[in-house]
């Protein structure tokens, strides 16, 4: 099979993958090069970033595979992969737990002013008693949108001895039973806002939620709590978030995720000292890329031998 992988994935993986087919990469390439590369190619693999349009794919009539290594679809034109009825595989499962011990980093980071303190003391300033903070134990944290991700950070804030409470798309009694085994307990999203001290957004960019935390969302939240973005920028109304912080109407944020993303770009918010701002990095462990890259290994072997439909390696969007 002829790939074009058009995103860092790990070293490991693409070395194996040479050993079986031919391997084209374009990391984080203008869309000319990708459009150039990606004629004849069967499979494409790709990560957030790269804008994978109906322009791009339609340079590949022979593509018959996109590997998404990682979760978010907003960069991909679903449309056009439906109806040229190219698979897609998703490799969700091994980002969840990096993700959500990066939203754990965040909570940290932040009530314990780190990196203030970090910056006064690179000064000479010893702001010892300056510096108090907050536990999050006995906190309560909120989870808006507890998929995969969301649920994952709700286990582990339960474990931290926090109070976990969540909100879905489609809540239900089910549901909500299920989430109460891992800790969260669901209620409505108005809530979320209202009452946590920590709020970790994990909903999915689609056109519900583009500035789904607005104004109006960011003034139910309490003066002293926290906002943590590691979904998609495009979630966040930036400016919005700008002014709040500003103003103090929320103590602080942590942000992985832009509204602009990319080499040059800077956010709005690098002025601010109550804000942790990280280059969209949820799932950047070794540990995490590895996993993927076996998992996109066993995908695009199982593809290649015509097995792909029975095969179990992630979810199956057609
Ligand atoms: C994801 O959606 O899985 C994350 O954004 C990670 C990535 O693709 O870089």
């Amino acid at each position: 099979m002829k790939v074009l992988i058009v995103s860092p994935v790990s070293n490991h993986a693409i070395e194996k993958l040479r050993e079986q087919h031919e391997v084209l990469v374009a990391f984080n390439a203008p869309q000319e090069e990708i459009k150039e590369k990606i004629e004849g190619c069967d499979v494409l693999v790709f990560r957030s970033g790269p804008d994978i349009n109906a322009e791009v794919m339609s340079c590949a009539p022979t593509l018959s595979l996109l590997v998404r290594a990682g979760s978010g679809l907003d960069n991909l034109d679903l449309e056009y992969v439906q109806r040229n009825g190219i698979l897609l595989r998703r490799i969700e499962r091994p980002g969840a737990r990096a993700v959500a011990e990066l939203s754990f980093a965040y909570m940290l980071g932040l009530a314990r002013q780190i990196r203030k303190a970090d910056s006064l003391l690179r000064r000479g300033r010893w702001a010892k008693h300056e510096l108090t903070g907050y536990l999050l134990s006995g906190k309560t944290l909120g989870i808006y949108g507890a998929g995969n991700i969301g649920t994952e950070v709700g286990r582990m804030g339960a474990a931290w001895g926090m109070e976990v409470i969540g909100c879905v798309r489609e809540p239900s009694v089910d549901r909500a039973r299920s989430f109460e085994r891992n800790g969260i307990r669901l209620t409505n999203p108005e809530e979320v806002l209202s009452k946590s001290d920590f709020v970790s957004l994990h909903v999915p960019l689609q056109p519900s939620t583009r500035k789904l935390i607005d104004e109006r969302a960011l003034a139910r939240m309490k003066p002293t709590a926290f906002l943590i973005n590691l979904a998609r920028g495009g979630v966040v109304d930036e400016q919005a978030l700008l002014r709040a912080l500003q103003e103090k109407r929320i103590a602080g944020a942590g942000v992985d995720v832009h509204e602009r993303e990319g080499e040059g770009q800077i956010s709005p918010l690098a002025e601010l000292d109550n804000v942790i701002l990280t280059p969209h990095i949820g799932a950047g462990t070794v540990d995490t890329q590895f996993a993927i890259g076996e998992e996109m290994i066993s995908i695009i072997t199982a593809h290649a031998s015509g097995t792909l439909g029975d095969a179990r390696v992630g979810s199956l969007m057609q």
